[in-house]
């Protein structure tokens, strides 16, 4: 684990070298650290990402994402189940002149008919918070593309294990750390994976000057939590299995809300591994 604020140049021309860009080295731990890169490193390749950047919090990298795309004028579409604070911020960003239409969506589709000329973001989550509904990523991204719109998906009820947005063409996949990545509630953070066009253009702004870098030892406890990653959702799968059978023989339940038992079953199998086999698909 690497904890150093301020790196050290070798000599006067180290120095100049790297602040031409002529080459590259750790200088300051809010623009990159060592024990960080390994950590994004692991994540590029779990989600299939070019460019990945750590953060303090899930939401310190959802307002970097959304800050380092939108511009005042422009209108940011959000399906509303999403966490609730990530609407909140969206909401609250009317008093820079960024307007945002929060819709409800039974299907994948009802997205377009809210998009609007000035649209630039879509920002969806699926499976989403609270009811683990699943929208179709390749028909939100294939529409999206032809528009010019970002695309911003939070992954965090999936896991890189569980689901890669990027590989259907979503622009930006955030995680909030604090839940499975993190996974033994003793750390909290965030991860941006992108494109490497994409994350030049969230980078100056919704890392560098915003500032939200998640901490070194952070980092060093999510290296660890990736690798207990597999056990846990394995665990977690089965027992999941195991309650919902129990409360499919309780007449008192009206429905359930788990992908595999509410979401269409192609839907599912397109963008989910891991569940599936449990569930005999
Ligand atoms: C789905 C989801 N995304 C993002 C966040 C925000 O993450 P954090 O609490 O790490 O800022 C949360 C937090 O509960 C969440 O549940």
């Amino acid at each position: 684990m690497v904890l150093t604020s301020s790196f050290q140049f070798q000599d006067f021309q180290h120095y100049v070298d790297v602040n031409t860009n002529q080459t590259k080295a750790f200088t300051y731990t809010r623009g990159a650290n060592p024990t960080l890169e390994i950590f994004e490193q692991k994540i590029a390749k779990l989600e299939n990402g070019e460019c990945v950047k750590s953060f303090a919090l899930g939401m310190a990298a959802i307002s970097a994402a959304i800050l380092g795309l939108i511009e005042q004028s422009q209108h940011i579409l959000v399906v509303n189940t999403i966490y609730g604070s990530a609407s909140k911020f969206i909401r609250h960003l009317q008093c820079l002149g960024v307007e945002s239409t929060i819709i409800h969506v039974s299907e994948t589709a009802d997205i377009f008919q809210h998009v609007q000329d000035n649209t630039k973001i879509i920002y969806f989550e699926s499976p989403s918070s609270q009811k683990f509904e699943m929208l179709d990523l390749e028909m939100i991204s294939l529409f999206s593309k032809k528009k010019n719109i970002y695309t911003i998906m939070d992954n965090t009820w999936s896991t890189p294990l569980f689901q890669n947005p990027l590989c259907f063409g979503i622009d930006v996949v955030i995680h909030s750390c604090s839940k499975y990545i993190g996974g033994h509630s003793d750390i909290v953070g965030g991860i941006l994976v992108t494109n490497f066009d994409t994350m030049q253009k969230i980078e100056e702004l919704g890392c560098n000057l915003l500032g939200g870098t998640m901490s070194p030892v952070n980092a060093w406890l999510a290296i660890r939590g990736l690798r207990t990653l597999p056990v846990r959702l394995e665990k977690q799968e089965e027992s999941i299995k195991e309650i919902i059978d129990f409360l499919k023989n309780d007449s008192r339940i009206l429905k359930i809300y788990h992908p595999m038992i509410s979401t269409p079953k192609d839907i599912c199998q397109k963008y989910l591994r891991g569940y599936t086999s449990l569930f005999g698909f």
